[in-house]
């Protein structure tokens, strides 16, 4: 089939290229000139896992294409599928849709035959009307049908969660539509993955409901932490035992540092403002944003309790600062909230993240870049382990650690404070 991705960032891209590798064409397109022109010779603009590799393969074999002309790639595709960001309003809580419909009357110029048009842009319910009412200003809507497709891949797994999804909604009440979006998933079907074809109202709102239960689930159990920390338990047993029950299940069951990334914060906040729009309290999600605002400050209390209250002057090193491992995405990441107010009570930040130097992180005077762990951790006072990198499961401290007094703050639990303890090394956790 020939598919057509507008924007290419995360969720364009490697759904894109993975659409390309089961033998669709694919044109990625972007308005960023730069991104086009790099993806062209090779240049990825993100870090995930596995993509540079799928990414030259099927662009050398003409089966992706990168372009940003919008006009010219949707007049070639019959599935037209939007990826652009939908980031929270400057001035409130709701959802941004400026770049979906600009994309959307776009899309309305370039239509000469029957094109389906996919949101794969998390949107609010009833975008897809919009959307539609949008294109039907000036085309007859036997031109177009206008479907939801929610995408559920995670960062840092995005291609294997693209590939073998636990599930693929479809919200659409044109037969037509979903008999070929069906037949372009089957690949996909075919491997085990279930095909949900919903309303699009209802496909809208799975993808929303979807986040913010996981936002909960985080919530949850960052919330028991703070019970376990108050009365000598691990949060970690906690962890297994609940998770054990498959009514429960264990993932995004791991306390830790404030959810953040590019979609829980803005798609719970979104959520409540659609909500709110019928007049229903979505009380749930509301605390569960409240605690996690709280989440940060929590943490940084601790960091304090930790140093004695003796910030000034001290050599504070983060191990990884995106949101989460395996991505360079810093949107919204917790040490945003973390490192400036370290910054500015006076310690001397040192950050080693295996996806680079930070822009977020260059106005800050005090917060230097160490383009390794070992140059990073030599002169700590102490070493707060803020994401879950491989890389930073099985480093020799008392080796590499010049200070002999230094702390490791644990924000993942990724080591075990027994051994720690048989190591002599000064050791916390969280929910611990
Ligand atoms: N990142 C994720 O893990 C993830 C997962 C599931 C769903 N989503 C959702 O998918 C959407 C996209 O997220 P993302 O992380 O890929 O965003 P992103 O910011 O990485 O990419 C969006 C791209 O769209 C481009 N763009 C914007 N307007 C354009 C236009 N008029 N024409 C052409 N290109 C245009 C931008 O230049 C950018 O490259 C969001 O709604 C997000 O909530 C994201």
């Amino acid at each position: 089939m020939k598919l057509c991705m507008i924007g290419t960032g995360y969720v364009g891209l490697v759904s894109g290229v993975c659409f390309s590798d089961l033998g669709n064409d694919v044109i990625c397109v972007d308005r960023d000139t730069d991104k086009i022109n790099n993806l062209k010779k090779g240049i990825i603009p993100i870090y995930e896992p596995g993509l540079s590799e799928l990414v030259n393969k099927n662009y050398k074999n003409k089966k992706l294409k990168f372009s940003t002309n919008l006009k010219e790639s949707v007049k070639q595709s019959d599935i037209i599928f939007i990826c652009v960001g939908t980031p929270t309003k400057k001035k409130s809580s709701a959802a941004d849709l400026s770049q979906v419909y600009k994309v959307a009357q776009e899309i309305r110029n370039s239509i000469s035959k029957f094109k389906i048009i996919v949101t794969k842009s998390t949107v609010p319910v009833i975008t897809g009307d919009e959307i539609e009412k949008i294109i039907s200003q000036k085309k007859s809507k036997k031109f177009f049908s206008v479907v939801s497709n929610p995408e559920f891949l995670r960062e840092g797994e995005a291609i294997r969660d693209f590939s073998y999804p636990d599930r693929i909604v479809i919200g659409t009440k044109d037969k037509k539509s979903n008999k070929i979006l069906k037949n372009l998933y089957s690949p996909l079907i075919s491997k085990g993955a279930k095909y949900i074809n919903t309303s699009r109202r209802a496909a809208e709102l799975i993808k929303y409901a979807s986040n913010a239960f996981l936002a909960t689930k985080i919530t949850f159990i960052n919330e028991i932490a703070n019970l376990c920390e108050k009365i000598s338990i691990n949060v970690e047993d906690i962890s297994i035992g609940m998770g054990l029950d498959k009514r429960i299940g264990s993932r995004f069951l791991r306390a830790g540092p404030a959810y953040g990334g590019s979609c829980f914060p803005k798609d719970t906040k979104a959520i409540i403002t659609t909500a709110d729009k019928f007049k229903v309290n979505l009380s749930v999600i509301k605390s569960v944003i409240e605690s996690n605002k709280k989440r940060s400050s929590l943490l940084l209390k601790r960091v304090f309790e930790i140093l004695k209250g003796k910030i000034k002057n001290k050599n504070i090193c983060f191990l990884g600062v995106t949101f989460k491992a395996n991505t360079d995405d810093m949107r919204d990441s917790a040490c945003l909230s973390m490192i400036p107010i370290l910054n500015k009570k006076g310690a001397k930040i040192n950050y080693y993240d295996p996806t680079g130097i930070k822009k977020e992180l260059t106005q800050y005077k005090n917060v230097k870049y160490s383009k390794d762990i070992k140059s990073a951790i030599h002169n700590s006072d102490l070493i707060i382990i803020h994401t879950e990198w491989n890389d930073f499961k099985s480093i020799n401290f008392k080796k590499t650690v010049r200070n002999k007094k230094f702390i490791i703050f644990d924000m993942r639990n990724i080591y075990s404070s027994s051994k720690m303890n048989k190591l002599k090394i000064k050791y916390f956790g969280v929910g611990a």
